[in-house]
């Protein structure tokens, strides 16, 4: 498949966009500076601490699971059984305590936080997956 640009230049702090890419929704989420923050304290919770999902680019291997801290590229499938989770912006806190905004499957009850690290518990065995992407410039990312 061909890659995907992204323009993130007017995305507003918190917003999801989704786009797609070889047939899978890709989300570019930009992440406010207490989602970042929060990302710190639940780390004790987690299923797959070191993103050990097969073919994470390393730029995957970090807290963030990102290039740049404050934009979060994903594709939006679970890892378990591939459902596409929900976005709970400022409403993941029913899920997980204390956890303002994250993901969470439906199907059978996955929760990812918002660098899309899978919390221990649950069925998905790894983090969502971030595909290969970079930024052209600071306003746009190329995925794929
Ligand atoms: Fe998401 Fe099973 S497919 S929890």
């Amino acid at each position: 498949g061909a890659p995907v640009e992204v323009n993130i230049g007017k995305a507003e702090p918190g917003q999801l966009i989704r786009v797609e890419w070889r047939g899978q929704p890709v989300w570019v989420v930009r992440r406010t500076p207490e989602m970042l923050e929060g990302l710190a304290a639940i780390e004790d919770d987690l299923r797959d601490p070191n993103s050990e999902q097969p073919q994470q680019p390393s730029y995957a291997q970090n807290r963030y699971r990102s290039i740049k801290e404050e934009y979060l590229v994903t594709v939006g499938i679970c890892t378990h059984l591939g459902c596409s989770p929900q976005y709970l912006q400022d409403s993941f806190g029913e899920q997980v305590e204390g956890i303002p905004s994250g993901f969470f499957c439906p199907c059978h009850g996955s929760k990812f936080d918002i660098a899309g690290r899978v919390f221990s518990g649950v069925p998905a065995p790894y983090n969502l997956v971030v595909p290969p992407h970079y930024y052209i410039d600071d306003t746009t990312i190329l995925i794929g």
